[in-house]
């Protein structure tokens, strides 16, 4: 297939990685080409720099080359309805129109969804006056957990004992809109990705994410300094990881999948349902439209089945005709590089040098994110600038050779977590 990835992320190099995967004879299966890609991504297939957000400039693209399949990395692209355009132009893409990507680009639309399809997700109030949002914060009490409604890019949510800096926190994102105001949730998080025809839905591996800067879970929310998957320790809680998958699925991700069916905006694409095992059972956190940063670069790598052959039964309503995804016993272990000074004012120019010898760990690969190639240095260009993803027979193996890795990568002023995946390692 001619399969044209639209993102510049680790996540859509990771996505880019797995496609290569399938081979036919010699070579790749696929010809894979990526928009607007980073320089990870054009040292292994053909990169175009046009805009991804513009589904017209997508779609004019895709006709004139033939393109089989549209893959959909960001949330960006699908908020602007470009996978809208793509379909009324019969050309199969991955990934929810403007209308169901809603899911993820408001947390209103989420809330009334979760609602009529009685998805267990935590009460919230939503806001529109500074006054509303303080007597939500008064009821609700501490911890207070503050969500702006629309897109945020990963800034939009506070979690905090202290009221003042929740109240700052509404006042801000109330200046772009409403602001949710929502009950505290304490428990493991854990990331379920679920493959979606619009009907049917078949899952992926869990994976959790490491959302703050620091380790320990101190510091700021970030877009996700790390991941692991699978996650053992399911098994201790619901006899095993398909039964908790089969629990998400009845009672979560299938209620989802038909309350927008019914709706007339069918969800084709990845359902990432972001949840907490509270105590009182299984909670939506929140759903996104698209495949999680950095879940991504550790569930892929451990997916057998073919990726393409599932995001095209996904792209044209045939899923039920697939079975479950299989996934390879070896576990996964990712830890993002990121730049000086992120998430706030990230640095970025510098030079990133050691990649290859980082390469030559066993079982390592390397996502990029934000970097370029400058003359023939290459450079970091934001924020989280790569991740290092290893694979391993256990935690520890893969924590190692992770870790190992990253130190082999200079990049001055440059930061990643050294407690990934620590726990389940014990
Ligand atoms: P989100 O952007 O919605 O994924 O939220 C970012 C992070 O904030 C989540 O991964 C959780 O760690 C935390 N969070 C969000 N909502 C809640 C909640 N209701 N209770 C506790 N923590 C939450
Ligand atoms: N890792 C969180 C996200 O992709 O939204």
């Amino acid at each position: 297939m001619r399969i044209l990835v639209l993102g510049s992320g680790a996540r859509e190099h990771a996505i880019v990685t797995a496609l290569l995967r399938e081979r036919a004879g010699d070579g790749p299966a696929h010809h894979i080409i990526a928009a607007p890609g980073n320089a990870g991504m054009a040292a292994e297939v053909e990169v175009v720099g046009l805009d991804a957000t513009n589904g017209s400039v997508v779609t004019e693209y895709a006709l004139e080359n033939d393109v089989d399949l549209v893959v959909v990395g960001p949330e960006a692209p699908l908020v602007a309805g470009v996978a809208d355009v793509l379909r009324a132009h019969s050309i199969p893409v991955f990934g929810p129109g403007r209308k169901a990507a809603a899911l993820e680009g408001s947390k209103t639309f989420a809330k009334r969804i979760m609602d009529e399809a009685r998805v267990p997700t935590g009460r919230a109030v939503r806001t529109g006056t500074l006054a509303e949002a303080t007597t939500a914060l008064d009821e609700f009490g501490a911890p207070y957990v503050v969500k702006a409604d629309g897109l945020a890019a990963g800034k939009g949510v506070l979690v905090t004992d202290d009221r003042a800096a929740a109240i700052e926190h509404a006042t801000y994102w109330l200046q772009h809109g409403s602001v949710l105001i929502e009950e505290f949730l304490e428990g493991q998080e854990v990331s379920l990705f679920l493959l979606s025809d619009g009907h049917t839905v078949l899952p992926l591996s869990p994976a959790q994410d490491f959302k703050r800067l620091l380790d320990g879970d101190a510091g700021p929310n970030t877009g996700g300094m790390g991941a692991y998957s699978p996650l053992p320790w399911l098994a201790d809680r619901f006899g095993s990881e398909a039964d908790f998958v089969e629990e998400v699925i009845e009672t979560i991700a299938l209620p989802t999948v038909r309350q927008l069916a019914t709706e007339g905006t069918p969800f084709i694409g990845l359902l990432y349902a972001g949840l907490i095992l509270t105590e009182q059972g299984v909670r939506v956190i929140e759903f996104n439209a698209r495949f999680g940063d950095p879940e991504t670069q550790v569930v892929l790598p451990r997916l057998e089945s073919p990726l393409s052959t599932l995001l095209l039964a996904s792209a044209n309503g045939s899923l039920s005709s697939h079975a479950a995804p299989v996934f390879s016993s070896e576990v996964a272990v990712t830890v993002v590089l990121a730049s000086e000074g992120y998430p706030d004012a990230p640095i970025t120019g510098r030079e990133l040098v050691g990649l290859d010898a980082a390469l030559a760990v066993p079982g390592v690969t390397i996502a990029h994110a934000a970097t370029a190639r400058l003359d023939d240095r290459l450079v970091a260009t934001g924020g989280r600038v790569l991740s290092v993803v290893a694979t391993g027979a256990g935690f520890t193996e893969a924590r190692s050779r992770a870790y190992e890795a990253l130190g082999r990568i200079s990049l001055e002023g440059g930061q990643f977590r050294r407690d990934i995946a620590a726990k389940v390692a014990e």
